[in-house]
């Protein structure tokens, strides 16, 4: 069955149509969507909510297997489409091709290896990969005999993956010897070694080779992908699950200390996922679509992996980085596999767009029909080079924004169909209902006026995490006690007369001095108009007089610039743009910012430096740089 047609909006009227339906009925809505899957009972209850406990229930009573809807469903239609293309990080080395039926067998035996490894419905196995498809084919084992999978980005460090190994109380961590990005080699199973090395509860280690080097083994504990292969059958029963059950536990970084390990569940993500692939990026049966993130992110999980095999299309993923062997490997991808969907970060397409455009001019990119943006702000300057340069002028951008814990797309246009416009993720899909709120977390309801506020969500959606692993209090406090019966996001955001929505940054990183609410972005923006200015992050710190005053980290293009007059000039510009009263007190000259392996500046590490509280900074394991955090110290002001 090519489910395909009959869950994608054609044009704009019927978005219009269809939203209509589905924020008056969402039951029925959902219910249409959620028939055109593979349950093997169908639910009882569309939904049931309270967002004050929180409980949230979507197709409660429904039992399913989200690999049969993955793999088996397409069997009949699609065996010898590919699932998989994948791209090695050394160019000279073969890609591979997995088809649906070739994926199928791959992840019902290695289903089987997990069971022999003593891996029961419920458990936790920790994938500590790299970008491979075995990674792929571990998820949907798991997901096949009922494990919950607990992916830890493969640039994480020995301590971060062990605090997630034990907050999720982990059995099995799968992982591979070792693999390189760019020229660098990554010793993966070194680095699990040392997060195994104190108190943890792994059991089992199963080992994928992904270069000839060896390793070492522990006994009775480390056993290798391949000889556990040899042991099993091809075929593997999908097991019953409920629509509740936890399909997979994602950490995500908060605004305090310890990451959180968002569950997400099995029927309400499985349809979300799905519909919103389908929508967001409209993919025919023929297109070949890479979405370039790691999945050990969630765009990794929901659009990578669950979305795009769900929906029965070819997910190409990509080993390497954009720079290896230079900056036109992106491009080169793109030629070689005739991609037509590209999905990307903002952080990425400024990097590319700093390389010669020479590096583009070399390849073809006539097959481009889509490109996507995710992850923060797309600003108007990175919206047009890849406009121009990636799309010419003839492919949407969809500029899609969502979370961790809204596991899919929330607000973005719909390709093709959605009029876009720079900077803007346009309008809410089908089933989502966003508000702005006031800052007396008054609604303020769209009446045709351009309005600021809070964003917040009014009503469940399918595929929303339901809570935080071993804490649903957190969840409760983070999410839904800042505005009581709502899910709020952290983000503000500006909708425009039309309704369309401008995500404008995390609320969180509003500074309010002497009264006046001053967000960092705009500020930063100023700072950044500088001609001598590559960078700038702006933080609060405690002032007597004030409350609040601002602190500027400023990265200049060339270090020697840094001077007082330069640091008056930073001021002009930003009491030119926005006014005195968010001229920052301070303005330290960085070499670096620290930041998040996603691209975020960790405001909160430079928050407390800033307010000169340096003893306890916090987790800083999902920090691209922290080696930078002692010299940033050393300098303050
Ligand atoms: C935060 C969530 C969801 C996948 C990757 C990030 C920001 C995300 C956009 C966008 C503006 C965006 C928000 C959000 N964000 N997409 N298109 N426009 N901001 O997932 O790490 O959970 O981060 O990323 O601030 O709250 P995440």
């Amino acid at each position: 069955m090519e489910i395909k047609n009959d869950l994608q909006i054609k044009s704009f009227a019927e978005y219009k149509k269809v939203y209509k339906q589905s924020t008056e009925n969402p039951e029925e809505f959902w219910n249409q969507v959620a028939e055109k899957f593979t349950w093997k009972k169908r639910w009882d209850n569309t939904l049931a909510y309270d967002f004050n406990k929180p409980e949230v229930s979507w197709f409660s009573g429904g039992k399913l297997n989200i690999t049969e809807n993955c793999l088996d469903r397409h069997l009949k239609t699609q065996p010898n489409r590919n699932a998989i293309i994948w791209e090695p990080n050394n160019p000279n080395e073969e890609s591979r091709h997995i088809t649906y039926r070739q994926l199928y067998v791959k992840v019902c035996q290695f289903a089987n290896v997990l069971k022999n490894n003593g891996i029961k419905k419920g458990d936790r196995v920790c994938l500590y990969m790299p970008m491979i498809p075995e990674l792929v084919v571990a998820m949907l084992a798991c997901a096949r005999i009922g494990a919950i999978h607990s992916v830890v980005f493969a640039g994480f460090s020995s301590t971060a993956l062990s605090s997630r190994i034990n907050d999720s109380s982990s059995k099995l961590l799968i992982t591979a010897n070792e693999y390189y990005r760019g020229t660098k080699a990554i010793p993966l199973k070194e680095i699990c070694d040392e997060a195994l090395k104190n108190y943890n509860t792994i059991e089992k280690v199963i080992v994928y080779r992904r270069t000839i080097n060896e390793v070492s083994m522990q006994k009775n504990r480390d056993v290798y992908w391949f000889d556990e292969l040899q042991k099993v059958d091809l075929e593997a029963p999908a097991e019953t699950m409920d629509a509740e059950d936890p399909l997979f536990i994602l950490y995500t970084s908060g605004s305090t200390g310890k990451p959180k390990g968002m569950v997400h569940t099995t029927g309400g993500y499985m349809v979300g996922t799905t519909y919103s692939f389908q929508n967001v990026f409209q993919p025919e049966p023929e297109d070949r679509y890479w979405c370039t993130a790691d999945i050990g992110w969630i765009t990794g999980h929901s659009y990578i992996v669950y979305g795009p095999l769900l929906a029965g299309v070819t997910s190409v993923m990509f080993e390497g980085v954009p720079s290896y062997p230079d900056y036109g490997r992106f491009w080169e991808i793109i030629e070689k596999f005739k991609i037509t969907h590209f999905y990307t970060a903002p952080t990425a397409i400024r990097s590319l767009a700093k390389q010669p455009l020479s590096h583009i001019e070399k390849h073809n990119l006539n097959s481009l029909k889509v490109l996507g943006s995710v992850g923060e702000p797309i600003n108007e300057e990175a919206w047009h080079w890849f406009n121009d340069n990636i799309g010419k002028s003839h492919c949407p951008i969809v500029d899609t924004w969502w979370q961790t814990e809204t596991g899919s797309i929330m607000i973005s246009p719909l390709a093709g169909i959605t009029s876009t416009r720079p900077c803007f993720a346009s309008l809410p899909l089908p089933g989502v209902q966003p508000a702005l709120l006031d800052e007396n977390g008054k609604e303020i309801i769209f009446n045709g006026q351009k309005a600021e506020g809070s964003l917040a969500i009014k009503a469940p959606w399918p595929a929303m995490a339901r809570t935080v692993w071993n804490d649903h209090q957190r969840y409760k406090d983070v999410y839904f006690s800042a505005y009581p019966g709502m899910y709020f996001t952290g983000d503000g955001a500006y909708r425009d007369a039309t309704g369309n929505y401008r995500i404008t940054g995390r609320v969180d990183d509003v500074v309010i001095v002497s009264g006046h609410n001053l967000g960092t972005a705009p500020i930063e923006n100023a700072i950044n108009e500088h001609e001598k200015v590559a960078e700038s992050a702006i933080v609060g710190y405690p002032h007597e007089v004030k409350g609040n005053a601002l602190y500027a980290y400023v990265i200049l293009f060339n270090p020697d610039d840094a001077s007082d007059e330069l640091r008056q000039e930073i001021k002009q510009e930003i009491t030119r743009t926005i006014g005195a009263i968010a001229k920052p007190d301070k303005i330290q000259f960085v070499k670096e910012l620290p930041k998040t392996r996603s691209g975020k500046i960790m405001r909160r590490i430079l928050r407390k430096i800033a307010s000169k509280d340096v003893s306890n900074l916090g987790d800083t394991s999902t920090l691209l740089n922290g080696n930078i955090i002692d010299d940033i110290i050393q300098n303050t002001i």
